[in-house]
Order: structure tokens, then C-alpha cells, then sequence
């Protein structure tokens, strides 16, 4: 049997559609959302995410402003300019494109966005709120990730719930989201022994490793649903995942293609959290 392939553009542009609705309701109130997106240096692949998601917040009504300093700029620089985007009330949300030039502590430029406008999710009291139980602003991998599944109405209460990666952005996150939905979580990491052993225990495996292909068909239980967090080129520059497709999409009963499955969550995830911020701050 073939796997359903769980269409991410699809999902997208409904939940899309659905924000431009909320969108059209803040318009009449006199308030439009707005994002600030900061892009420090020249990485082509955070130049194409950026560019992206400027595009997606124009196509939804959401006012954008982009930010870019050349890959010397101080790190005062930046986190003056987060701060007086954190008192512009015109700006719902902040983003700080990573990775950052390697003199510009992170930890600092996450711990400057003030919580209230961190759309990304990334900043410690997000990740504390989603540790406790009590998430406000998710980050956006994970959180497209769990609209993916409620959309293919994916059982996850009691199952068994394998997370390959443990980034604080996709990883770590995914697999608090999958516990608070009460799913039995492991996750695994490059230094976990008998990685296939664990995977193929899985029910809901959600890979993000950043190691193309890693996950074949022999590493996955039959009936498993497979969602494939990565996003990498391959030897021929063709876009792949962390999962081979074309061993798994036969054993898996449910699986998300690379492009079309994770990646236009991310960016809605995004549109969703600033529209939060918004109708919070419309009251
Ligand atoms: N770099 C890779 N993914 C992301 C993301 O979701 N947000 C930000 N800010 N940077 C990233």
C-alpha cells in the first residue's frame, strides 16, 4: 500500500485563508499586523526563507519590514534595532533570521525580542511556557507539524511517538507539543545506539536530523506515520529530506513529501502567531 501523502500546501492554504479572514476583522479595527524580519549577512539559503516569508506576509494582508545589516554588523547594532522594534507599535512581531555571523551571540539576540512579540517561539520564556505546559507563542516547524497531524486527524493520545533531532527549534519542542497531546515520546539523537531499533517502535515519527535520506523504508514499522522535518540537497542539487521517500512512502501509511509537506507550515505557523500578537494587542 501507498502512503496518503500529507500535502502541506494544502494545509497551508487553508489555514492561510482562514488568516486572511482574521485579518480582513483587525483591518476594520484599524489595525494591520506587522513583522519585523532581521537578516544579518549574506546566507543564500536565509536569504530565500526571508524572501519567502516577507512574500507570505504580503499575500495575507500582514505588513512587513525587513531588516538587513551586512555580516559585520555589531551585535549593539542589532540589538538596538530589536529594541526599538519591541516599542513600535506598529510591529505585532520579531524575527531574527539564524543563523546568526558567529560574533553575535545568539542566546542575547533571542533574550532582547520581548516575549510578547516573539513570533519565532524561540525566545527561553516561550520555551519555558511550552515546557510547563502552558504554551503561548510555538515555534513554527513543530507547531506546523502538529496542524499537519490534527489535519490528517492522526491519532496521537497513548502512541508511541519517536523524534529524531533535538534542536531547540524543530526537536526538543516537537516532542513537548507530541507529550502535551499525551503521546508516549522518545527522542533520539546522533548518539543514540540502535537508532532502527527505536524507530521502528514508532507510531508517529517525526525525523529532523539534517542528514538527507538518513531514514529508509527498514527503519520504519509498517503503518507508521512519517513526517520529514529536513530540507537538504542532494548530490545532483535536487531538494531531499531526512527520510528516503521512496522506501518509505510503502511501508509508512502516512508521510509528508519534501518540498510540499513541512516546509509551508513553518512559514504559516509564522503568519499565525503574528496575527495572535496582533488581536492581542488590538485587545
Ligand atoms: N533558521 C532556520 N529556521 C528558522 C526559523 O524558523 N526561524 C528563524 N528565525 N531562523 C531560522
Amino acid at each position: 500500500m501507498t502512503a496518503v501523502i500529507m500535502d502541506g500546501n494544502a494545509v497551508g492554504k487553508a489555514v492561510r485563508g482562514r488568516l486572511a479572514a482574521r485579518v480582513q476583522a483587525l483591518a476594520k479595527r484599524g489595525v494591520t499586523p506587522g513583522l519585523a524580519v532581521i537578516l544579518v549577512g549574506e546566507n543564500p539559503a536565509s536569504r530565500v526563507y526571508v524572501r519567502n516569508k516577507v512574500k507570505a506576509c504580503t499575500d495575507t494582508g500582514i505588513h512587513s519590514v525587513l531588516v538587513e545589516y551586512p555580516a559585520d554588523a555589531t551585535a549593539d547594532t542589532v540589538l538596538g534595532r530589536i529594541r526599538e522594534l519591541n516599542a513600535d507599535p506598529t510591529i505585532h512581531g520579531i524575527l531574527v533570521q539564524l543563523p546568526l555571523p558567529p560574533h553575535i551571540d545568539v542566546d542575547d539576540v533571542l533574550a532582547t525580542i520581548s516575549p510578547s512579540k516573539d513570533v519565532d517561539g524561540f525566545h527561553i520564556e516561550s520555551l519555558g511556557a511550552l515546557l510547563a505546559g502552558k504554551p503561548d507563542f510555538q515555534p513554527c516547524t513543530p507547531h506546523g507539524v502538529m496542524e499537519i497531524l490534527d489535519h490528517y486527524e492522526i491519532p496521537l493520545s497513548g502512541r508511541n511517538a519517536v523524534v529524531v533531532g533535538r534542536s531547540n527549534i524543530v526537536g526538543k519542542p516537537m516532542a513537548l507539543m507530541l507529550l502535551g497531546r499525551d503521546a508516549t515520546v522518545t527522542i533520539c539523537t546522533s548518539k543514540t545506539r540502535d537508532l532502527a531499533a527505536h524507530t521502528r517502535n514508532a507510531d508517529i515519527l517525526v525525523v529532523a536530523t539534517g542528514r538527507p535520506r538518513m531514514v529508509t523504508g527498514d527503519m520504519v514499522k509498517p503503518g507508521a506515520v512519517v513526517v520529514d522535518v529536513g530540507i537538504n540537497r542532494d548530490a545532483d542539487g535536487r531538494l531531499v529530506g531526512d527520510v528516503d521517500f521512496d522506501s518509505v512512502k510503502d511501508i509508512a501509511s502516512h508521510i509528508t513529501p519534501v518540498p510540499g509537506g513541512v516546509g509551508p507550515m513553518t512559514i504559516t505557523m509564522l503568519l499565525a502567531n503574528t496575527v495572535v500578537s496582533a488581536e492581542r494587542a488590538a485587545g
